[in-house]
C-alpha cells in the first residue's frame, strides 16, 4: 500500500492487553504488541476469508520521528503470496495528522481485508512491514496464520457456547 499515509495516534496508556506472540523482522522502533482481533496469544492466528479484521500494533520510538508511514502486507498461505487490502483507520481528531513521536508509544490501528481466494485450512504466515517517508522499514513483524472458512468460525463459537 505505498503512496497512502499513515495516521498514526499516539496512547498515552501504557496498560496492555494481551496480544499475539509474534517475530520481529527488523523493527527499527520497539515493537512492544500485536493484537489481532479474533485472535488468541497462542499460535496460530486464525483468519476467516472475506472478513475484515482490525490489526493493531503499539511500539516506542526512541531516536527519530516519522511524519508519513506506509506499509506493506503479505499473507503466505501455501506458497502464494497474497497482499490483501488494509486501510489505516483515522485519528481522533479529523484531518490532523498524528506524526509519530518520540519517546512515547504510538498506536496505529489497520484494518485488514482477508482475501476469499486462499486455500483453506493451510498454514502460513502474515508479514507486516511499515516504511518511514524516506522509504526506509521502521516496523517488520510476522505471525503465524492459518486460514479457516466463515462457517468453520461459526461452528468453533458454538462448541465453545454450547
Ligand atoms: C527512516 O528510518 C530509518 C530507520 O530504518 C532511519 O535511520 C531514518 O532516519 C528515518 N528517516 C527519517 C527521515 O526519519
Amino acid at each position: 500500500m505505498f503512496g497512502v499515509q499513515l495516521l498514526v495516534q499516539v496512547a498515552f496508556i501504557t496498560v496492555h492487553v494481551s496480544g499475539v506472540v509474534f517475530q520481529d523482522c527488523g523493527s527499527a522502533y520497539d515493537l512492544t504488541a500485536v493484537t489481532i482481533e479474533g485472535c488468541e496469544m497462542r499460535p496460530p492466528c486464525f483468519v476467516t476469508l472475506g472478513e475484515t479484521v482490525p490489526v493493531n500494533i503499539e511500539f516506542y520510538a526512541r531516536n527519530f520521528v516519522s511524519r508519513e508511514l506506509d506499509q506493506d502486507v503479505v499473507l503466505s498461505i501455501n506458497f502464494v503470496n497474497l497482499r490483501p487490502d488494509v486501510t489505516p483507520e483515522r485519528c481522533e481528531v479529523e484531518s490532523v495528522v498524528c506524526p509519530v513521536v518520540i519517546n512515547a508509544i504510538s498506536s496505529l490501528t489497520s484494518v485488514m481485508s482477508v482475501p476469499t481466494s486462499m486455500a483453506l485450512n493451510r498454514r502460513g504466515f502474515l508479514r507486516w512491514r511499515v516504511y518511514n517517508e524516506s522509504g526506509q522499514q521502521v516496523l517488520c513483524y510476522s505471525v503465524l496464520v492459518q486460514t479457516q472458512s466463515p462457517f468453520q468460525k461459526l461452528m468453533k463459537q458454538l462448541n465453545k457456547t454450547g
